[in-house]
This record gives structure tokens, C-alpha cells and sequence, in this order.
């Protein structure tokens, strides 16, 4: 499968090396082509990671035809655009999340899609990688009674980034960190949410800094999340049930997966398989709908894409948060 990338910048280079360790262990993939908006930019980073050609610009990128998949790299900003684009051409996508910058853009990418038949999914890697089934598992097992409460936090010192602090970047940590920690409650506990409560606390620039988010749930459980562009935490999820609790070290990546009973005993630590950079399992999944003749990605199906950006843009509602596109 010829990948191609839009956009040289930071993550960018995290997919390269991912697509790297996959064709070295003997996956089909090949890096097949970058685009940046500067020539100079995309060859030096083709010659860098591997690629086959470097393009100045997107669009003459996309007219390629030996392209398989498109990954969208660029800031959540600019997805619908750069998506539409794609699709406009032709070409299958996996786009960075947050998938756009609110609901209504990707209410409009996805009809495009729908409407040219063309496959395109959210790189929200944590929605494809092994840990998910593996907790899923463990409380079906009942190994801590019965669920009843989420915890969670991602947050990281970044506010002095371009894309993290400028409103028409789609900036603030909810796309960015939230939407993680937003998928990692919808993963576990569902979608049946009947009220949302949330404080945030903004930045100078007009974009949320750190939230606290609380999901109630029709059945009587309950989600609460913190997302912070201000500094690190700890990155845990927690899982309490009436007999226990199950912890991940990060949701983000999860990659520890430990469960304790009432009395803070271990009962198991369960490590996920070793990664190249967890990415992969991103590119698996597409590779595989790609081969079925699916649209889409049963891991992150656009039912669940719509449903998280109808949420997020809900809590900027209830922030007064308004970005130029929206
Ligand atoms: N999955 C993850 O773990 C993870 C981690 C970090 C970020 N992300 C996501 O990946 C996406 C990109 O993040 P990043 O950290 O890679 O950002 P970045 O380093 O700032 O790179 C974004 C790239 O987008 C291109 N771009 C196009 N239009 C732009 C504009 N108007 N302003 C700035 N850049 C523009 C630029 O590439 P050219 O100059 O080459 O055209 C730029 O290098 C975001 O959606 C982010 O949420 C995901």
C-alpha cells in the first residue's frame, strides 16, 4: 500500500518511522510520498525518513495516481480542507484527530465522502490499539464488580505552541489532549450521556488552557476528565467498580494495564505487545477496510467520529468558545 503525507511537520515524522518499522517487518506498505507547502521542506524530509518523491504542494500530490492512502498531518485547523482535497481527488485518508475543527466540518467531509465513495478514517490511535479489547475483557470479567467510575487525565506543558495557542489553529487542550481523554470514556462506558458538566480555565488568546469535564451516564455511571495545555500530569485512566479498580499508565498509549481489588492488592498487571510506535495498528486497520471495500473503520466507525465532535464542540458551547471558521 503507496502512503502518502500532507504536511512535514511534527507527527509527521512519527508516522514515517512507524511505516518504516512495519515495511521492515515485512508489511506491505511503502513511504510513497510527502507534501509540504515548501519544496525545499518536503525533499528535505522525504531524503530524511525514506520517501519515494517530495511535492511543493498538496494538491499536486494528490493528483498522483499510485496513491493508496493519504495520512492528513496538518493542524485540526485545516483537516476539512485539506480532507475535501483529497477527496476531490480521489484519494482514501487517515487524518490526524481532533478529525476537524467542529462537528459541522465533519458532518461536510464525511457526506463528500459518502457521496464519492471513498474511505476515510480518524487517526485517533488509541481507538485501534490492543489495550482497548484487552480492559474491555477484564471488566467484562467482572474482575472489579461492577463498573461505575472513570477517571482520567492527559495534559502536557505545551500552551506556547503555534498550533496550541491560536484560535484559528483550532488551538486549546480540548482538541488536542481532551479528545483523548473524551474517547477514552466513550471506549469504556459508551455514549448514552445524558448531561455534561465542565470549568475551564482560558488562555489570554481565546482558547481553553485546562478543563475538568464530567460525564453523566443514563445508568447511574459516571466519567470525569481533566485536559491541561498548562503542564504534565500523570496521564492515568482509572476504571472503579464495586470490587476493585483497573488502572492504565497512560491514555494516551496505553501500555500497563493493572487491577487492583478493594484493599489496593495487585491482582494482575497485563502489558500490551511491543510496539513500533503504536501507530501501526492505525495503518492495520485501514489497510484492512481498504482491502474489504470498507468506508470506513469499524474501530472509530463516523457514527463515533461525528458523535465525539458533536460533544467537543457542546463543551466549547458551554465555554463561549468560538473559533474564526466555526
Ligand atoms: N496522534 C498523536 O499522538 C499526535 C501527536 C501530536 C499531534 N497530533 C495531531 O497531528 C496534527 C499535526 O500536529 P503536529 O504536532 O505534527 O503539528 P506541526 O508540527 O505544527 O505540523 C503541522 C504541519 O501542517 C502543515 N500546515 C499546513 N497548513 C498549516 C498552517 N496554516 N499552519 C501551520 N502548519 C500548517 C505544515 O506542514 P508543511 O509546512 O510541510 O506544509 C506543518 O508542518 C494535529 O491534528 C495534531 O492534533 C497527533
Amino acid at each position: 500500500m503507496n502512503i502518502a503525507i500532507i504536511g512535514a511537520g511534527n507527527i509527521a515524522g512519527n508516522m514515517a518511522r512507524t511505516l518504516r518499522g512495519m515495511k521492515a517487518r515485512g508489511q506491505n506498505v511503502e513511504l510513497y510520498a510527502v507534501a509540504s507547502r515548501e519544496l525545499a521542506k518536503a525533499q528535505a524530509f522525504a531524503e530524511a525518513e525514506g520517501f519515494q518523491k517530495a511535492y511543493g504542494s498538496y494538491e499536486e500530490m494528490l493528483k498522483d495516481d499510485g496513491i493508496d492512502l493519504v495520512y492528513v498531518a496538518t493542524p485540526h485547523s485545516h483537516h476539512a480542507e485539506h480532507m475535501k482535497l483529497c477527496l476531490e481527488h480521489g484519494r482514501a485518508i487517515l487524518c490526524e484527530k481532533a478529525f476537524t475543527g467542529n462537528a459541522r466540518q465533519a458532518e461536510e467531509v464525511l457526506a463528500l465522502a459518502k457521496e464519492k465513495g471513498i474511505f476515510v478514517a480518524e487517526a485517533i490511535w488509541t481507538r485501534y490499539m490492543p489495550w482497548r479489547q484487552m480492559v474491555l475483557e477484564l471488566l467484562d470479567s467482572g474482575i472489579i464488580g461492577e463498573p461505575k467510575v472513570l477517571t482520567g487525565n492527559l495534559a502536557y506543558s505545551m500552551e506556547n505552541k503555534e498550533r496550541v495557542y491560536k484560535p484559528e489553529l483550532a488551538g486549546g487542550a480540548l482538541l488536542d489532549l481532551g479528545v483523548y481523554t473524551l474517547n477514552f470514556a466513550s471506549m469504556i462506558f459508551g455514549d448514552d450521556v445524558e448531561r455534561m458538566e465542565s470549568t475551564v480555565q482560558m488562555m489570554s488568546s481565546g482558547v481553553d488552557l485546562t478543563e475538568n469535564i464530567s460525564l453523566y451516564y443514563r445508568d447511574g455511571r459516571s466519567a470525569h476528565v481533566v485536559s491541561s495545555a498548562a503542564a504534565r500530569m500523570d496521564r492515568r485512566g482509572l476504571v472503579s467498580g464495586t470490587e476493585g479498580y483497573l488502572t492504565v499508565n497512560n491514555v494516551n498509549n496505553p501500555t500497563v494495564i493493572e487491577v487492583f481489588d478493594s484493599n489496593d492488592q495487585l491482582l494482575k498487571h497485563v502489558e500490551v505487545p511491543e510496539q513500533i510506535t503504536g501507530f501501526e495498528y492505525q495503518v492495520e486497520a485501514c489497510m484492512k477496510a481498504l482491502a474489504e471495500g470498507k468506508l470506513e473503520c469499524y474501530e472509530m466507525p463516523h457514527s463515533e467520529i461525528l458523535y465525539i465532535m458533536r460533544q467537543m464542540d457542546a463543551l466549547r458551547a458551554q465555554w463561549g468558545m468560538v473559533y474564526p471558521f466555526d
